[in-house]
């Protein structure tokens, strides 16, 4: 049976409970009693390509090491089966032959966060909420109002004004949300959110949930089960609340206490560099924890005072990992490679890409090393900036890798002139 634990006192509380943090203040965790858990890659394997849920998800086929729950409150879309890309042109700009990209923008709504929102509605299911909130830079808004509305749900979603990208506002509009712009930027949302849910009857659907967390370890769980489960050296991913970190933690730290694997791969956290807290944490030789003022485009990751910097921690530790910074002008060019090579993804995915390049070109990361890159959301979730680039007229930034439209009049020697054979 699962507990929920506090990370810092040790205090533990059922799962029925409706809560978010511990007594003491600090955040919770679900704890497995793993030695009570009879899962086996065989039993995963046998699972995949089967059509019937809630095993077709790419969550709920590792059902044991998520929410061990009655199957009628699961709410799957299915999402995850996301797939894993290796992309020439991508390792020749990284300069790395071993890079493979696993989108998760390729989920039902267009980011990773359905993989811990299927778990998180769940758990909202199980403990009877018929309203659920949380506070966005967009993708979670957008994946909770699409879960809360399938599930008969209402759903209020906290977004910093004119902060987030347009595919995003416009799903969770579209999705029936009842979207409340605030005056502020994420991190204000975050604390209001945290007030309002506390203080009326609303169930809290962000990371610091930790039935989110939950749902999101699958991310690194499926991409070891699609690699034979061959463990890679590195996984490299965006850290904007630190939750996707950690759950990529969690999941491994578990997966090698079951005996799946053995091998503890690297992790290598990307933050933007206006938006890096934990960078400089990290680098500041983990002294004291300052939140910034965030400022980037990468909007997604526009945060300044991650949740869970904390469980971060440990899990950077645990897994000898390590956290760099890109600058936007690496995050924009790494964007215009990763799109122009077909596979396309949002800008805070792409720091993904700039950031193994600068761990490649510093030597941290060897060109003998099997990397496994997350793409966290979708090209289409932010239209403006690909065409801002692309029109080079984003401020201040070069467009180095500029495909820009032309127009024309519609005669064949214009169309000579223009298309070059
Ligand atoms: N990439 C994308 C596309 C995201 O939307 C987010 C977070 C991250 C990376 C960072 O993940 O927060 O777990 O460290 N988006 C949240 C949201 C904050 O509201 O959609 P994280």
């Amino acid at each position: 049976m699962a507990f929920l634990k506090c990370i810092k006192c040790g205090a533990t509380y059922p799962i029925e409970e409706v809560r978010y943090r511990c007594d003491c203040g600090e955040l919770l965790e679900v704890v497995q009693e793993l030695e009570s858990i009879s899962v086996s890659k065989e039993l995963f394997d046998s699972r995949l390509g089967t059509l019937s849920p809630p095993y077709n998800s790419g969550v709920w086929r590792y059902k044991e090491l998520i929410l061990d729950i009655d199957n009628k409150y699961i709410l799957s879309r299915p999402e995850g089966n996301t797939p894993v890309y290796y992309s020439p042109k991508i390792c020749a700009y990284v300069g790395h032959p071993n890079i493979r990209l696993k989108h998760e923008g390729e989920n039902p709504t267009g980011s990773f966060k359905d993989r811990g929102m299927t778990s998180g509605i769940t758990a909202a299911r199980f403990v009877g909420a018929e309203v659920v909130a949380c506070a966005s830079t967009g993708n979670t808004s957008a994946s909770m109002a699409a879960y809360a509305a399938m599930a008969g749900m209402r759903a209020v979603v906290f977004i910093p004004e004119g902060k987030i990208a347009f595919g995003k506002l416009a799903q969770a509009i579209a999705y029936g949300a009842r979207v409340v712009e605030i005056e502020g930027d994420f991190d204000d949302a975050m604390a209001l959110v945290q007030e309002v849910t506390n203080q009326m009857n609303i169930y809290l659907l962000n990371s610091i949930n930790p039935f989110r967390i939950e749902g999101q370890k699958a991310i690194g769980i499926e991409a070891i089960q699609q690699s034979g489960w061959e463990v890679p050296d590195w996984f490299v991913l965006p850290g904007g609340n630190l939750g996707n970190s950690s759950a990529l933690g969690k999941a491994l730290y578990e997966l090698r206490e079951l005996g799946i694997i053995e091998k503890i791969p690297r992790i290598a956290v990307i933050q933007a560099e206006g938006a890096n807290p934990f960078y400089r944490y990290f680098t500041g030789g983990y002294t004291k924890f300052q939140p910034v003022k965030a400022e980037t485009l990468a909007t997604a990751i526009k945060i300044g005072n991650p949740v869970s910097w904390k469980k971060l921690e440990k899990v950077i530790k645990w897994t000898r990992g390590t956290v760099e910074e890109v600058t936007e002008q690496e995050i924009v060019d790494a964007k215009a490679i990763v799109d122009s090579s077909g596979i396309g993804a949002e800008p805070a995915s792409c720091a993904t890409v700039a950031g193994i390049k600068k761990l490649v070109e510093k030597g941290v990361i060897k060109g003998d090393e099997s990397v496994i890159g997350i793409l966290t959301g979708n090209l289409l979730k932010d239209p403006d900036i690909v065409i801002n680039y692309h029109k080079e007229a984003l401020q201040g930034l070069r467009s180095t890798y500029a495909n820009k439209p032309v127009k024309i009049k519609p005669t064949i020697e214009e169309v000579k002139r223009v298309v070059k054979l």
